[in-house]
């Protein structure tokens, strides 16, 4: 992985994965000048063989001597052309997958560095799509550039300097005649450029949408959807398409220009000139011969080159619009000066916090709080009033507006993001598992977790029982997000995945709210292990849960309007002790 920042604008990006590679890109671009010997050296050996054979008189069967030097030539020039495509193509088939690997690589490191809120408002569709897209249009780009664009360019300037020794007014007509080609290529680049980039940008969106309403199948299936998915879906791929038929147009108007000068200058003015030439004694059949393939090899090159542009310049903007992921700055980003983070006791400290979503009213306003090292604390409060914020600006999933947050004295802005998150174990609300097996899934805890250490935090999350009935017990895939398993198995796989880290900070963010009473209450047995000495912070909206704790905060729109035991908030009679009274089985009501 790349150390220094990735490069942001286009070229300077190109520049930065190619400099690696470049003594072996310039190799590959030799060897695949062999197409620029095979149209123009071609032209002239077969010149200079018909000229030997014009001008031989004598007997045919002695006619070798005169004709054998061309031949060898043609001999040598077909051997040496042979050998530089197939190493050309060899260097290729080994150089240009390497580029692509480090370039997709590199962006996922970036991307996967994006912070909470990012993730939060991109489509992973859309950004999967990006990092596709990237390493393949850039190498693409590559490759046009060395195995067609300088190779036309070389020939374009051997094959003047070769009929400029014939007649230098061939030269001129074939320079005008490529000047006013590329002329017409470059005046439409920038259209090409500019509707390729906008169509990239839709088919990205769209993609997005199908990857978003496919990872929403049941949920299509559940409301029978099926007809509204396919309309909404359908409205964005009609913008697609109207998109990709105006970015081909633009191609199709420019190759009626690029025809137009073809037949013009190469057809008309180079042969005209060439058979007037000749009806005038100035060429030989052998010049003929030549001038007549230089000129259509010529032609057919950047015939091709030219159709190829419009190509290159849909890579270039592909390239461009996926690199809008890498553009987008981190926005939660390490202290130049940051340290990492040492947890003694765990103590947790909001020092005038003040924070609020962007554009939103805000959530927190100068809040301080104070979790002793080894406390229990339990959240409450009704829906939307701010607790799993509070968990998320301890984590520094969201850098706060005001005020500082402290873990045993040490700012979380100022210590590296991963050692805070390595001391933090937490089971969100609503785990989600990776497509893995299970015991992967559970090791992603501790990485260097043995199989027996797994199962052990397994069993104390209550999950052995169930893993070990499956068929394939512990090597089990849990399908996309840990959709084949039940919401109460997600969470146990989560709380077992938590257990293994065993970090000195706990946060369970309704973390058994998916699970009967009885097994909410072995799992508890199973936790208290963990939690024994260790920061504690749970939420939970059955109240029940939280009778154990040490400290019952009570949040309501964002503010804490009780703190106590849970004896000492019954007692004190106010919004808990309502809750409390409210509270028909152990949950929250609505309101
Ligand atoms: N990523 C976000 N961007 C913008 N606003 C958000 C975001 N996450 C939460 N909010 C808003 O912040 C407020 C507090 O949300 P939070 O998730 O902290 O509530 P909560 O107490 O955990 O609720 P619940 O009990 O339903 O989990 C809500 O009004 C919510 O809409
Ligand atoms: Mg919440």
């Amino acid at each position: 992985m790349k150390t220094t920042p990735l490069p942001k604008k286009f070229l300077p990006f190109a520049l930065f994965f190619i400099k690696s590679q470049w003594k072996w890109l310039l190799l590959i671009q030799f060897f695949f000048f062999g197409w620029s010997l095979d149209s123009t050296l071609w032209p002239y050996v077969i010149m200079k063989l018909i000229n030997s054979i014009v001008n031989f008189s004598g007997e045919r069967s002695e006619a070798w001597q005169a004709i054998s030097t061309p031949i060898y030539m043609g001999i040598a020039l077909w051997i040496t052309i042979e050998t530089f495509f197939r190493l050309g193509g060899i260097l290729n088939a080994k150089v240009i997958p390497k580029i692509e690997a480090d370039i997709r690589m590199n962006m996922f490191h970036y991307v996967l560095r994006h912070s909470h809120h990012y993730f939060s408002n991109q489509m992973a569709g859309s950004v999967a799509n990006k990092i596709a897209d990237m390493p393949q249009s850039f190498t693409r780009i590559l490759e046009q550039i060395l195995m067609i664009f300088s190779p036309v360019f070389l020939a374009i300037i051997i094959s003047t300097t070769l009929l400029s020794l014939i007649n230098p007014l061939f030269s001129l007509i074939l320079a005008v005649g490529i000047i006013i080609h590329m002329s017409i290529c470059l005046f439409f680049s920038k259209s090409c450029d500019h509707y390729s980039k906008i169509h990239s940008e839709s088919r990205s969106s769209l993609v997005g949408k199908i990857v978003d309403s496919l990872t929403n199948s049941s949920n299509v299936r559940l409301f029978a959807r099926n007809k509204f998915e396919s309309r909404y879906v359908s409205d964005f791929q009609k913008e697609e398409l109207k998109k990709h038929q105006y970015s081909l147009w633009v191609i199709e108007k420019m190759k009626i220009g690029l025809g137009l000068t073809s037949f013009l200058i190469f057809g008309l003015a180079m042969n005209g000139f060439m058979l007037y030439s000749w009806v005038h004694g100035n060429l030989t059949a052998g010049e003929v011969v030549f001038i007549f393939n230089t000129n259509w090899n010529i032609t057919m090159m950047i015939w091709f080159a030219g159709l190829e542009l419009p190509q290159f310049f849909k890579e270039i903007g592909v390239c461009k619009q996926a690199l809008s992921i890498i553009q987008s700055p981190h926005d939660i980003v390490d202290d130049p000066n940051a340290v990492p983070l040492v947890v003694r006791k765990g103590k947790v400290v909001f020092d005038h916090v003040s924070f609020q979503y962007q554009k939103q009213q805000s959530l927190f306003n100068d809040k301080n709080i104070i979790i002793q090292g080894g406390q229990k604390v339990g959240l409450v409060g009704f829906s939307g009033s701010g607790k799993s914020t509070f968990v998320n600006l301890i984590l520094r999933h969201y850098d706060i507006q005001r005020g500082r947050i402290l873990i045993d004295d040490q700012d979380i802005a100022k210590v590296t993001q991963d050692s805070l998150r390595e001391q933090i174990s937490i089971i969100p609300q609503d785990p989600s598992l990776f497509h893995r097996s299970l015991m992967d899934n559970i090791r992603y805890g501790r990485l260097d977790a043995t199989d027996e250490q797994v199962i052990e935090a397994a069993k104390r999350a209550h999950c052995h029982e169930f893993i070990t009935s499956l068929p394939q017990g512990y090597q089990t895939s849990v399908g996309e997000r840990g959709v084949k398993l039940s919401g109460g198995q997600r969470q146990r796989i989560a709380i077992a995945r938590a257990i293994l880290k065993n970090a000195p900070i706990i946060i369970l963010d309704e973390a058994t709210s998916s699970l009967d009473s009885i097994t909410e209450r072995e799992i508890q047995a199973g936790l208290e292990h963990v939690m024994k000495g260790h920061t504690t912070i749970v939420i939970a909206h059955r109240l029940s849960t939280l009778s154990e704790m040490d400290r019952i905060l009570v949040f309501d729109k964002g503010k804490i309007v009780e703190d106590g035991t849970h004896d000492g908030l019954i007692k004190l009679n106010g919004h808990y002790a309502k809750m409390w009274r409210m509270q028909a089985g152990g949950f929250l009501p609505e309101k």
